[in-house]
Parts: structure tokens; C-alpha cells; sequence
């Protein structure tokens, strides 16, 4: 079986570049192309193959002005829902799946009612979407609206563009063996790259192939997870910070081979923080990044976390699942939602997909209100 990107330590294809400008000392550049049949990839999306740059080296983020575009949006959503396009929810609460809009197509106005119908359904699945044969600057300039695009600072990229996410497993029984071996399911709570000090808001997920069957992702309603805690637990949440930290995702890019772009951050957030648009407030731990409670002790912070993260878990009455299927885009707002992907088949078939990452505010929170218990 070919071995996936995840465990091959050295690199398919080595390219020299330049590292330092007015030198000519070459450093190699990492260029893993995957699933190579006589030379020839079989990737439908061949420009998004995952890249690593081993000569990109990016200077730590700065601080920025986050601006939600949903805030000012018109709630009637008639510049994003336009005559045609039909709406459907997947549960009540959260999750919903929109046909006959095109995205790339929105008028300003129109995008900043996408991020605020995203802000209040937390997750929507726009189908039949054009953004995988769009040039890849055009996917970005879009995306570009609802933030500062976030680079990763390890994952792979499509060459020449760094600042989109890429997500690919070319899964099979041998793959799947190896990720089992040390965990009973391929659950994986995380909201995205929330050790920045600015993690991200409307997140962009673009299909570019998938199993026919399998690979689902799969959401939670961190705010919907608040408002099932007691008063009292919710109480006492308020006012405490937890420690997200970027270190351990670096470790591990570095001891497979990989790159780091950035140097790691930890930061911390409120455990509770509210969202600037709606005003509802989000449990905002989770398993990825989430490592500490400040203040407690490691024992209580430990068992404080762990109680919180296994109630996200097993929420499944605030839960949705996403089905996959060609030129699907799925938009979520990482401020009030985890996920995970589903890593369930074995055909060797390709899960291929691209996310553009805008950065957003940084997590702030608002006191515990006693008199919001009467509307949760
Ligand atoms: C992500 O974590 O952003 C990707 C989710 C997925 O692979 O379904």
C-alpha cells in the first residue's frame, strides 16, 4: 500500500530554492506530490496538491482591527437567498444546507448576510458551488472579505499559496490500522487553530474529491453547549481563561518531517466568549488546543476540562453531520462550533479539500447575566 503524506519522512521531489535573497545558497524545497501513477497524478485538483516550502519562514503575527461583516447585515438574507435558492435546516438548532445560491457571485451586501446566517445556523452547506475551479486567487480574494487570511503554520498548501488550508488522506486499510492503533475512533473535537490570539471566524471548507462514501465532517454547538450547563457551573466559568497552544501541532509537523512556518503560540481565551454579531455565548474549549485551565490546579483543570470536552462530545442533540458531495462549500463559524472529521473508509479513495481561514476578533466575553436563564 502507498504509505499517505502523514508518515513518509523525506520528501518525493526536492526543488532547489534561494533562501536568502543576494545569495545563491540553495535550500531544498519540499514538494510531496502523492498518489503519482507513471509520473502522472490522479488527483482531480492537481494545483491543490499539498506543497511544504521548507524556505517559507513567516515573522509572528501582529494584532489587527476584526470588523464582523455580519453586524450591520440585513436579516431578511435577500441578497444571499435570492429568488431560487431553497433553504433547509438539518436539525433545529444547528446545521443547515442551502441550493440554487452561487457564492462567488455575492454582492458585498450578500456576503456580509452569509456571515451572519452563518453566525446564527453555525454551520451551512452551500452545494453546487464553483470555488475548486475558480483560480485560487479569486477563491481567496473572496474569503479575504471576511478577514485576514491566516497561514498555517504547518499544514500543506498548494504551491504559490500559503494562506489555503489543505486537508488530504488517501485512506486505506493500512492508514487506518496505523491512526487506530493508539485510539478507539477517529473523533477529533477541535475548533481551528485557536492558540492565535485572533482564531479564526467564518471558516471556508471547499470539497475538491471525496470518497463516494465516507469522510463526513461532523459540527458542535458551542453555544448550545453552554446553555445546557447549570447556572451554577456557568457561573463559574465566567471569568476563567484557558491556555491554547499551537506547540504540540509544531512538534509533531517537525518530528515527521514538516515544516513550521511560525514560530508556535500559546495564547489565552475566555472559557466562555460571545459572539460579536449574534451576542450568544460559546463554551470556547476544545480538545485540539485546549490545554489548561488558568489558575487551577493541574488535577482540577484536568477534571474541569475533561467534564467540559466529554459534554461537547456526547452532545449529540446539538450536533450536525455533513455529507459530502461534488463542489459542496461548507461555511461554519469557528467561534461557536468544533468539528471533526469522520475518517471511516477504506478504498483508498481520496478526501481532498481546501479551507480559507479568515482570522477574526480576539475571544472576549461578557459578564453571567442570572436573567439570561429564563431564555436559555
Ligand atoms: C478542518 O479541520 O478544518 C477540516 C475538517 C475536515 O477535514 O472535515
Amino acid at each position: 500500500m502507498a504509505p499517505s503524506i502523514a508518515e513518509v519522512p523525506t520528501p518525493e521531489i526536492v526543488v532547489p530554492v534561494k533562501v536568502n535573497p543576494g545569495t545563491t545558497e540553495a535550500k531544498p524545497k519540499v514538494r510531496r506530490i502523492i498518489d503519482e501513477e507513471g509520473g502522472k497524478t490522479t488527483a482531480s485538483y492537481p494545483e491543490y496538491l499539498p506543497t511544504w516550502d521548507h524556505g517559507q519562514k513567516y515573522a509572528p503575527l501582529q494584532p489587527f482591527t476584526h470588523i464582523d461583516p455580519g453586524k450591520d447585515a440585513d436579516p431578511s438574507f435577500k441578497d444571499l437567498l435570492t429568488e431560487g435558492s431553497k433553504i433547509q435546516n438539518l436539525t433545529p438548532g444547528i446545521g443547515s444546507e442551502v441550493t440554487g445560491a452561487q457564492l462567488s457571485k455575492l454582492t458585498s451586501a450578500g456576503k456580509d448576510q452569509l456571515a451572519l446566517l452563518v453566525a446564527q445556523r453555525k454551520v451551512v452547506a452551500f452545494r453546487d458551488q464553483d470555488f475548486a475551479d475558480l483560480p485560487i486567487h479569486e477563491a481567496l480574494d473572496f474569503g479575504g472579505y471576511f478577514g485576514r487570511h491566516h497561514i498555517h503554520p504547518t499544514s500543506g498548501a498548494p504551491e504559490g499559496y500559503p494562506e489555503i488550508h489543505l486537508v488530504y488522506r488517501n485512506n486505506n486499510a493500512w492508514e487506518n490500522d496505523q491512526y487506530l492503533a493508539e485510539k478507539n475512533s477517529s473523533v477529533s473535537w477541535h475548533s481551528d487553530v485557536t492558540y492565535e490570539q485572533q482564531p479564526p471566524g467564518t471558516t471556508f471548507l471547499y470539497l475538491l474529491e471525496a470518497p463516494e462514501v465516507g469522510g463526513d465532517t461532523v459540527f458542535v454547538d458551542q453555544v448550545q453547549a453552554y446553555k445546557r450547563l447549570s447556572p451554577a457551573i456557568k457561573e463559574r466559568l465566567h471569568g476563567l481563561k484557558a491556555v491554547h497552544s499551537g506547540f504540540e501541532q509544531a512538534e509533531f509537523s517537525l518530528k515527521r518531517g514538516g515544516v513550521v512556518r511560525r514560530e508556535p503560540v500559546k495564547n489565552e481565551h475566555p472559557i466562555v466568549r460571545t459572539h460579536p454579531v449574534t451576542g450568544e455565548k460559546a463554551l470556547f474549549v476544545n480538545g485540539g488546543f485546549t490545554r489548561s485551565i488558568v489558575g487551577l490546579k493541574k488535577e482540577e483543570s484536568d477534571a474541569l476540562l475533561g467534564f467540559l470536552l466529554a459534554h461537547v462530545g456526547r452532545g449529540i442533540d446539538y450536533q450536525t453531520r455533513i455529507r459530502w458531495a461534488p463542489k459542496t462549500l461548507v461555511v461554519w463559524d469557528n467561534r461557536v462550533t468544533a468539528h471533526s472529521a469522520v475518517i471511516d473508509w477504506a478504498t483508498g479513495e481520496r478526501r481532498h479539500l481546501a479551507r480559507i481561514t479568515p482570522q477574526a476578533e480576539r475571544p472576549y466575553e461578557t459578564p453571567y447575566v442570572p436573567e439570561d436563564e429564563s431564555q436559555s
